[in-house]
């Protein structure tokens, strides 16, 4: 903050016990960022919550946007974005949707049933599973997104509107994270448009969970933690709590703030910023109560692409850190991961 131009004035908000920031030109809250290290706010939710529309606007307030992004990223690797021009109907219909998926059959629900991390459509449970490693409690069901057409035929054909409003939500969480990629590559140092080129033709993989209520919840997780293998992963929630993010060795709980997305860097980020920004590690724990559904959408390159830091960011003095793979590679590395305990970041570190 103390960077940033005068005219910003600075406010606390004593709902969310978060501080911003609000650009004295256009009015919008440009930065809801926290120092990390403030200890008054340790045990609350202090993940940064930014403005998105301050990239539609001045040259000033696109500026700001893309400092408090490259902040939230370097200190979180976790923050939510208002303002990200998803229609909150879309939002909640794509819950439902979800919703209406799990609550099919189970015989429904088999048919999409698969281990082949490649399969271009996943249903899995550990809910009545023969399975002994199984661990989570949830439901999952996962399948590609973008480009649309490769796919869409393949997706659950019920709840009979799944298939209608998952494309549009998935086309304009696919624009979003163009946008959002573009302020991490600025942020970075790097064109607007490096991310976006590095992707390729790129890709898009939707893992919607479905975690019931757990009657001992302090037995078990949701989601064991783990790091994202893609690029941008973009998650939606219900009401209902339970996403948490590792930060200076605790747990810190992302609670739900209505009409907010929360975004984070995976591993391909991490990568290409030769490890400026960290995959942060994240996991969803259960409760008694009530049931949560969440609808996280990963954001990488096309299968081929050479996963390695970006070339402007390498030099005498930054050595590469990592050693380049193939995404496909990585992402299969990155899934057989949770069975070794072990992130395949240090693979090939
Ligand atoms: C995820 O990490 O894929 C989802 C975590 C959550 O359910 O919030
Ligand atoms: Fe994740």
């Amino acid at each position: 903050p103390e960077k940033l131009p005068p005219r910003i004035t600075r406010r606390v908000s004593s709902i969310l016990l978060i501080q911003y920031l609000t650009c004295a030109c256009c009015h919008r809250n440009m930065f809801l960022a926290l120092p990390p290290e403030n200890p008054i706010l340790a045990s609350h939710d202090a993940i940064p919550v930014i403005d998105l529309s301050g990239l539609d606007g001045s040259i000033e307030c696109r500026m700001m946007t893309v400092e408090a992004i490259a902040s939230a990223c370097a200190h979180w690797g976790f923050f939510r974005i208002i303002s990200h021009g998803i229609e909150i109907s879309l939002m909640e219909e794509m819950l439902k949707a979800v919703e209406g998926f799990f609550e099919l059959p189970w015989e429904e629900k088999m048919k999409y049933a698969s281990e082949d991390v490649m399969n271009p459509v996943r249903y899995g449970t550990s809910l009545n599973t023969p399975k002994q490693h199984a661990l989570h409690w949830r439901d999952y069901l996962r399948h590609f997104g973008h480009p649309i057409h490769n796919h869409f035929h393949l997706w659950p054909s019920q709840p009979p509107n799944y298939r209608v409003v998952t494309k549009e939500y998935l086309e304009e969480i696919w624009k979003l994270a163009i946008k959002i990629s573009g302020a991490i590559s600025k942020g970075l140092g790097l064109e607007w448009d490096y991310i976006e080129k590095s992707l390729g033709e790129g890709c898009q993989i939707v893992a919607s969970n479905y975690y019931p209520p757990c009657p001992q919840p302090h037995l078990t997780l949701g989601l064991a933690s783990h790091s994202d293998h893609g690029g941008l992963t973009i998650l939606m929630q219900n009401e209902v709590d339970g996403l948490q993010v590792k930060h200076g060795g605790a747990w810190v709980p992302v609670h739900h703030v209505p009409a907010t997305l929360v975004v984070n860097i995976g591993d391909y980020i991490e990568i290409l910023s030769n490890g400026r920004y960290k995959s942060v590690e994240h996991r969803g724990v259960v409760n008694a109560e009530r049931t949560r559904i969440s609808v996280a959408v990963g954001h990488g390159p096309e299968m081929t692409a050479i996963v390695a830091p970006a070339s402007p960011l390498v030099d005498e003095k930054n050595k590469t850190k990592y050693r380049p793979t193939t995404y496909k590679d990585y992402m299969r590395a990155q899934q057989s991961s949770a069975v070794r305990g072990k992130s395949p970041l240090q693979d090939i570190m």
